[in-house]
């Protein structure tokens, strides 16, 4: 099949990411950070060096700010609910996913209060905007870095900036860039960074990291066995244990170092460029059909590898099942991100998302763009 949903998950993985969980499963899957026996010291020290590699990947200095959490939806709420008090107020904006809107929702039952930035019609947040929005009150702006319904990158050197001067924490969802755009979290200001490891990191699904900056005050989220101060009943209060309760999951972390060994052996510029080139070969093509209603830029200013569109007067369920009978894997509907949909004017209808990846070809994006011809009955 034509997979085209790597926003939602990239596939296929490197072979060394299949071969990494299965070698782990086999010989060292024992509980990290428990036992002082050989196969319990391997699976600790696969979970260290993961954690120090991901560091080295974003510039964050103490490899202990890396937090492994089962995906970037857990990271969110660890920062979202540990940080905001009853009274606080939050910043966020239109193009976030429910992963944020969802625990910032909650929170208004808990007496915090929340502004949501708008966009413009592409996608892309002011980030004058989001200053304007700031009261004495303010305690966190949460941005999404790359949407995943127009792919629309936010400048969020910029918004880091803003967050810096007026003394706010700054947390970002980079869920549909790490791995794929350089991120540098002092260059940013970033104090907190959620990110799943199974899309542009290229690991397996339940892997998430969270990165909370040295000294940042988070409320814990679950509590339990961490293998540290075993013989009290407190929680521990350093990092990454205080959010690392209950057994780890040794082979998906495997598995994620050896995705990310592959993005710094390839170079994110390459797994970029190829992306890019992808992108704008199929906006192109969609370009010369008056069919086709495309949301987002139309070009590759500012945008990554993911595309939303609609055929017009066909539903994109409708698209979306008429492309998987013909071999190709794509995402309808609403991309679990509500507000952008009012941004782009799809509330009623969703987009048909193609969301391409390091592994997919020219001729994919040959292939997909006839078959939208087929399902439309031609070019108009
Ligand atoms: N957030 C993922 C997506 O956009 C699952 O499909």
């Amino acid at each position: 099949m034509i997979y085209l949903d790597n926003a939602a998950t990239t596939f296929p993985k490197p072979d060394t990411v299949y071969e990494a969980v299965i070698e782990c499963m086999k010989n060292y899957a024992a509980n990290p950070g428990r036992g002082s026996y050989d196969m319990a010291v391997k699976a600790a020290k696969k979970v260290m060096d993961t954690r120090e590699e991901i560091a080295k990947l974003f510039n964050v200095p103490n490899l202990f700010d890396i937090i492994f959490t089962s995906n970037a939806t857990e990271g969110l709420n660890i920062g979202i609910k540990g940080i905001l008090k009853r009274g606080d107020h939050v910043i966020t904006t239109v193009m976030e996913h429910n992963s944020v809107l969802r625990p910032i929702n909650y929170l208004r039952k808990k007496s915090v209060k929340s502004s949501i930035v708008g966009a413009d019609k592409y996608g892309f947040v002011n980030p004058k905007n989001i200053e304007g929005q700031i009261r004495s009150s303010t305690k966190m702006i949460v941005v999404n870095h790359v949407s995943n319904v127009t792919g629309s990158i936010q400048d969020i050197e910029r918004i880091g900036e803003i967050a810096k001067k007026h003394g706010i924490i700054f947390m970002v969802d980079v869920s549909q860039s790490a791995g794929t755009i350089d991120i540098d979290v002092d260059k940013c200001n970033i104090d907190i960074m959620a990110l799943p490891g199974h899309k542009g990191l290229l690991g397996p699904q339940g892997t998430g990291v969270l990165y909370i900056k040295e000294g940042l005050k988070v409320s814990e989220f679950k509590s339990g066995g961490t293998g540290s101060n075993s013989y009290s009943m407190r929680q521990p209060e350093f990092l990454p244990d205080k959010f690392e309760s209950g057994t780890l999951n040794t082979p998906g972390i495997a598995g994620l170092y050896a995705g990310v060994k592959f993005i710094k052996e390839t170079g994110i510029q390459n797994i970029k460029k190829h992306e890019f080139e992808l992108t704008e070969a199929l906006l192109k093509e969609l370009k010369l059909r008056d069919y086709i209603i495309l949301y987002g830029k139309e070009n590759m200013e500012d945008r990554s590898a993911v595309v939303s569109f609609n055929i017009d007067g066909i539903d994109s369920s409708d698209t979306a099942a008429m492309l998987n009978s013909k071999g190709i894997g794509v995402r309808n509907g609403y991309h679990c991100a509500p507000l952008v949909h009012e941004v782009i004017g799809t509330k009623n209808k969703g987009t048909v998302r193609i969301s391409l990846g390091y592994f997919n070809t020219f001729e994919e994006i040959e292939q997909v763009v006839k078959a939208l011809d087929e399902i439309h009955g031609g070019i108009d």
